[in-house]
């Protein structure tokens, strides 16, 4: 992978354009309905308004989140035509009235968990969750006006997802939901820092923060529970259980440190019993990776009773409450949901895109697979079927 070369090469022809202030007509892949294939197809997108930033997407890739909203998971997020998308890298094309920390020409990662920098959680710094940027499957439009920054040809509107609508060639963004970063880091990879890989290193950082030494299970081995395995391996844990029922998982797992692996297929008691009887009693921390709740409850108790903490990564995507009786919970095991690996974006990004170029994480290991994004499709089937963790799409 040549990193250095689109950066360039992209610079220089984007440096002779003037868009800004103009609708800019591009290609995006529109979903139009559950399941739907994605079309690609030209929509017009519109200037940035106050504290909004525009930006030209050179890579992006697809999250199981993406998957989930694709197929409609939950009816409640349901508005077509929709652009998905919320893992990528790009340039700021232009930026509007007021922001003043991004201009033209800067590398920007998109966050779906945006920080506003004022409200009373982005002051807090036990938290990363912001009140007005938050994570929300619903919101489909823009905070300023209420109104999505997507058109088709003929002017109807094309909704927004997860802050960010990355299947495009520009989006708009808050600047809330933008991260300038070093403009030496190579996009391809920092793409990974907007969810995947952020999301798996910080819960195993900021939110368990694992101590050398400690044991850890992780339940679901995609990119986001490989990227926890990376997270620990860093900070020194010296038993990481994969737990996947694809076995193909388990070999990229090696790379990234799982030292033990479990098919609960293969087992003929359940998976946490398996876990306890390889620890003398549970783990230190174990992470739902896979969004499914009966693996979450597996998740839970297969940690060390006293201690243990399970922290909740995966989505779940229909209306159902924690399998868990209140009582467990006075045999003092934990249970905390993570959300972007509790890295406040805009403040903390940019370090941890420093540690990356440093080489301190491995991240060739996610980049399984590479297509130019007019294959976006294929690139779906690819992680239905298990086969990718990240396939990097060029735009
Ligand atoms: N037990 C163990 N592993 C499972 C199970 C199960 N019952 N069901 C699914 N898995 C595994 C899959 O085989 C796959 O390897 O979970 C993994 C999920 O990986 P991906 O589909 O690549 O998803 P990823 O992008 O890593 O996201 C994981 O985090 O952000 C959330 O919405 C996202 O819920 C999703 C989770
Ligand atoms: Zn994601
Ligand atoms: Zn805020």
């Amino acid at each position: 992978m040549d990193v250095g070369y689109h950066n360039k090469s992209f610079e220089s022809s984007f440096e002779s354009v003037d868009t800004a202030g103009k609708v800019i007509t591009c290609k995006a892949a529109v979903a139009w309905g559950p399941g739907q294939p994605l079309v690609i197809e030209d929509v017009q997108v519109a200037p940035p308004h106050k504290m909004e930033v525009r930006v030209k997407i050179l890579f992006t890739s697809i999250c199981h989140t993406d998957l989930s909203a694709w197929k409609g998971e939950n009816e409640a997020q349901r508005a077509y035509p929709r652009i998905l998308g919320h893992e990528a890298a790009g340039i700021v094309e232009s930026v509007g009235e007021g922001v003043e920390d991004m201009k033209k020409g800067d590398h920007v990662i998109p966050i779906f968990q945006g920080q506003c920098g004022n409200c009373i959680c982005c002051r807090n710094e036990k938290t990363n969750l912001c009140q007005r940027f938050g994570v929300n499957p619903l919101k489909s439009v823009m905070v300023n006006d209420g109104k999505p920054r997507f058109s088709t040809k003929d002017g109807n509107p094309i909704f927004h997802f997860l802050n960010t609508s990355t299947f495009s060639e520009y989006t708009v963004l808050d600047s809330a939901c933008a991260v300038k970063i070093d403009s030496e880091a190579p996009l391809e990879k920092m793409s990974l820092l907007s969810c995947g890989v952020s999301t798996g290193v910080g819960a195993a950082w900021n939110v368990a923060n694992v101590q050398p030494g400690s044991s850890v299970a992780i339940f679901g081995l995609g990119a986001v529970g490989l990227a926890v395995a990376e997270g620990a391996r860093v900070r020194g844990a010296s038993k990481i259980i994969g737990v996947d029922i694809n076995p193909s998982k388990f070999s990229k797992g090696k790379a990234v440190g799982i030292t033990e692996f479990i098919n609960p297929k293969d087992l003929e008691v359940p998976v946490n019993e398996r876990i306890g009887a390889m620890t003398d009693g549970g783990v230190d921390y174990s992470f739902e990776c896979a969004g499914n709740l009966e693996v979450l409850r597996q998740a839970f108790l297969s940690t060390h009773m006293g201690w243990g903490l399970t922290v909740l990564l995966g989505i779940h995507p229909s209306p159902m409450l924690l399998p868990l009786h209140p009582m467990e919970l006075f045999n003092g095991r934990q249970i905390v949901g993570s959300v972007f690996g509790g890295f406040k974006g805009k403040t903390q990004l940019p370090e941890f895109a420093k540690q990356c170029m440093c080489g301190t994480l491995k991240l060739d290991e996610f980049i399984t697979h590479e297509l130019p994004f007019d294959k976006i499709n294929e690139a779906f089937q690819l992680l239905v079927d298990g086969k990718s963790l990240r396939c990097l799409l060029h735009l």
